[in-house]
């Protein structure tokens, strides 16, 4: 970290703590306890869980591991533990309220012992934890979306979104063979992103933009999902027990031809690149693609935080992939951060000298190659953990994050 005073660091994480709760509160201003407790889909818990699992987290890092407190509220622990309970048995949860003084108290004695913590020796870890909320927080979102939450006040309707856009460029980007680091040794960085190393790629070409629904209504309309010769084996196997038509969060009208395709899985994306004959990127292609100069990253930081501290700029939703978000890369890709995640023909595995933090289950225990890396963060990603170098893991069949994907070939 750059030399800054123990004070102004201190006064960074607690803001972000701070932001980042308002944000992730606002999620819960118009639930209902059916919603709160109940679980929209196998793959993900009720969206109290989540809340109380913040909540739990925090106390287990700050409060025990760093401050060496007791366990607070011992009988959460089960409850709200990762490894507590499979998700469909996590319905049975206090009300709201209860659950909401649960992370005030943790809160307070939080942003108290921060007052006093020694905290060169723990930034990572203050800063892995801001980004556990984060990812929590973006969680939460999808859930509510597919609870259909009040969409109509919550979601802006799209006809009042003003967004700058830039011609469409229909070719692709040639990026150069040669070296890049990929990965990231920044405190803030996860494990999962050490260490950085230098990697060597031929030259390829990858997509300039994310794929976009009226690019994926041709292969729709071409009745690419009822076309075995798109698919692999195993996508196509999904595909008979799950008989889907179209996208998750699809939208047909045309106003929508320029937003990002949003909500397919793995295997959609893999039958779409073999359509347009094309493949899916690797995520150290995808990386090297998304390098930015840093003038650049950091407006496109001040934008997310401007829209964090004004609830009304905050677009919830995507936006058309040529929206002038300052997101060009030096190769001239564009939409690499933020808007949708993109899958990438990458299983998830650690780098080369990996090492775990802040405990296995953290990430090494999914390097099991049944879940694939997706890049680049999406419109629910909050600042604080939304950079290319990070990377996120799902298996292949799950659509109901906000994911679209771009090819290379
Ligand atoms: C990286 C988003 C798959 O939500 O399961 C949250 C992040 N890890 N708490 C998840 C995570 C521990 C993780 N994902
Ligand atoms: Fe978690």
């Amino acid at each position: 970290m750059k030399s800054i005073s123990n004070l102004s660091a201190k006064e960074a994480i607690s803001q972000a703590l701070i932001k980042c709760r308002q944000q992730t509160l606002a999620l819960f201003s118009d639930i209902n306890e059916d919603v709160f407790t109940q679980q929209s889909h196998p793959d993900f818990s009720p969206i109290g869980w989540h809340l109380g699992h913040i909540a739990f987290t925090e106390a287990q890092w700050i409060l025990e591991y760093l401050a060496g407190y007791a366990a607070l509220f011992p009988e959460y622990h089960k409850l709200f533990a990762a490894d507590g309970l499979p998700k469909a048995q996590r319905q049975n949860l206090p009300d709201f309220t209860v659950i909401k003084d649960y992370l005030a108290t943790v809160r307070n004695k939080v942003l108290k012992y921060l007052e006093s913590a020694p905290i060169e020796q723990q930034y990572r870890l203050w800063w892995w934890l801001v980004q556990h909320e984060c990812q929590h927080n973006e969680t939460i979102t999808l859930v509510r979306q597919l609870h259909k939450v009040n969409t109509n006040n919550f979601y802006l309707n799209q006809s009042s979104i003003k967004t700058e856009t830039s011609k469409i460029i229909p070719e692709m980007v040639e990026i150069e063979a040669g070296e890049f680091i990929m990965g990231n040794n920044d405190i803030n960085a996860q494990d999962n992103e050490r260490p950085a190393h230098k990697i060597y790629l031929d030259s390829y070409a990858i997509d300039r933009y994310p794929v976009t629904c009226g690019q994926y209504k041709e292969f729709m309309l071409a009745d690419g999902y009822k076309n075995s010769q798109y698919w692999s084996q195993e996508g196509w196997q999904w595909l008979q027990t799950n008989p889907i038509s179209q996208p998750l969060y699809w939208q047909d009208a045309s106003q929508w031809d320029n937003h990002p395709v949003c909500g397919v899985n793995y295997y959609e994306a893999e039958a779409y690149a073999n359509f347009v004959g094309k493949r899916l990127p690797t995520e150290a292609e995808w990386e090297k693609a998304a390098q930015f100069e840093t003038k650049v990253l950091r407006n496109w930081e001040k934008k997310q935080l401007d829209a964090l501290d004004n609830q009304d700029n905050n677009l919830f939703n995507t936006v058309p992939v040529n929206a002038n978000f300052e997101t060009k890369t030096i190769w001239g890709c564009y939409s690499m951060l933020g808007n949708v995640w993109e899958w990438t023909a990458s299983w998830f595995m650690g780098y080369e000298g990996f090492e775990y933090y802040l405990y296995p289950g953290y990430s090494q225990v999914y390097f099991d190659s049944q879940h694939r890396v997706l890049r680049g963060g999406s419109w629910a990603t909050l600042p604080w953990a939304l950079r290319s170098s990070f990377r996120n893991w799902y298996h292949p069949w799950v659509r109901q994050i906000f994911v679209g994907f771009r090819c290379a070939k």
